[in-house]
């Protein structure tokens, strides 16, 4: 089957907050959004048609996660990332985000250190605040338009610390980790006896001849202590389904982590989540290899055109995800006239760099999880705003202020 990513399906009027909450974060609603990290097309029809023969149901109670859901977990783990996991291994919770924080709550202890590693996905960083550890920023190194980790640093850092929250694929500098990355990652982490919380949700997002490895399958020393989280959320675009997919396969974390859920209540699913992510990994394959391409030709389209026409902007060369990184550092701006230039010059919403750690400041984060039409009129949109040299005005609209997607 062919998928058309072209179409374009109007998403306004659904409570979408990438649509219908322009307003309530950028002050404005008459603006592009290119900013929370789902996309705009439809989930593939494989999946539909398992969720609306499950709707047509029309009873709704509690319900297990079968001994099919596991294995189309299983048999997707081996076919995508050739890693062979167990049963026994996987755990679900409502989320990546809400698994990051039971296991930082599990796990470290007030006032103990969690790595990140910055510019990174900003919950990270509120998520160790909000537990009251103490953040420790690894924060990356870009060098000749690639994002490296800092190891000296890393080693400093790791003796002060529990806990590291690492984010492969990489959101925002979208960089897929090599092996030899995560081996010396490992060693840092074995030598200082840190456990890793492995962020994966965008590891189905990998362009070639890039390829994904799981943290844990680098060696057993990883596996035993990593809690690893995936999800088919970004892939299929089911993030409203709430699930997500932890692998430990440690039985001493695992049982910690489950108590912790069990405790909570949170060892349910919703009927939609489970429905969906077991349809995603049984028939979704086919759409996703369509859809690699697809968001490579946006990047391309996204690259060719601020070459040829905004000069002033370039973009980072993406390993994965549907999230590029612009460098806008050229423009000059400080990141509030950022801000204020992209959603009131522009009339684009996108995500201010700054929002993921110093780093980021003078880059801005932008969606490409759209048909291509979507990407021109951003772009043309950017073009006349660089173009005119009237003066930005910085308004009280919250243009910084963002929720977690
Ligand atoms: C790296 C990363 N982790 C987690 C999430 C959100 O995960 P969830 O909605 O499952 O909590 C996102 C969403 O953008 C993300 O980019």
């Amino acid at each position: 089957m062919k998928y058309d990513f072209n179409k374009t399906i109007d998403r306004k009027n659904t409570d979408c907050i990438k649509w219908d909450y322009l307003n309530a974060f950028f002050g404005k609603n008459d603006i592009h959004p290119m900013w929370v990290a789902d996309m705009d097309f439809r989930t593939p029809p494989e999946i539909l048609k398992h969720i609306e023969e499950r709707a047509a149901h029309g009873v709704f109670g509690y319900t297990a996660r079968s001994d099919q859901f596991y294995s189309s977990v299983i048999d997707w783990f081996k076919k995508r990332y050739n890693w062979t996991i167990e049963k026994e291994w996987i755990i679900t919770t409502p989320g990546v985000v809400p698994a990051l924080n039971l296991a930082m709550q599990e796990f470290t202890e007030p006032g103990d250190g969690v790595i990140i590693q910055s510019p990174v996905y900003f919950p990270f960083k509120d998520s160790i605040e909000a537990n009251g550890r103490k953040l420790l920023d690894n924060a990356l190194v870009l060098k000749n338009g690639r994002y490296r980790m800092n190891w000296q640093d890393l080693e400093k850092k790791a003796e002060f610390a529990k806990m590291i929250l690492f984010c492969s694929p990489h959101n925002p500098v979208s960089r897929v980790w090599s092996n030899e990355e995560l081996e010396h990652l490992g060693d840092i982490c074995v030598k200082h006896d840190l456990m890793i919380f492995s962020d994966e949700i965008h590891a189905d997002i990998i362009f070639k001849p890039n390829t994904h490895t799981p943290t844990a399958k680098i060696s057993y020393a990883l596996a035993d202590r990593t809690i690893s989280s995936f999800s088919t959320s970004k892939t299929f675009n089911l993030a409203g389904l709430q699930l997500s997919v932890n692998i430990i396969p440690s039985k001493e974390l695992r049982e910690r982590f489950s108590l912790t859920i069990e405790r909570l209540h949170l060892n349910m699913s919703s009927i939609f989540g489970i429905v969906g992510t077991q349809a995603a990994y049984l028939y979704g394959e086919q759409w996703l290899d369509q859809l690699l391409p697809y968001l490579w030709q946006n990047y391309m389209t996204v690259k060719n055109y601020l070459t040829e026409s905004i000069p002033e902007i370039t973009v980072i060369q993406p390993d994965g995800t549907y999230l590029l990184w612009l460098d806008c550092r050229k423009l000059k701006l400080s990141d509030e006239e950022l801000s204020a230039f992209f959603v009131q010059k522009a009339k684009l919403a996108l995500t201010n760099g700054v929002m993921f750690g110093p780093g980021g400041s003078g880059f801005m984060r932008m969606n490409i999880g759209c048909p291509n039409q979507n990407i021109i009129e951003g772009l043309d949109r950017l073009k006349k705003a660089v173009k005119d040299d009237s003066p930005i005005v910085i308004d009280s609209a919250p243009c910084n202020s963002q929720n977690d997607c």
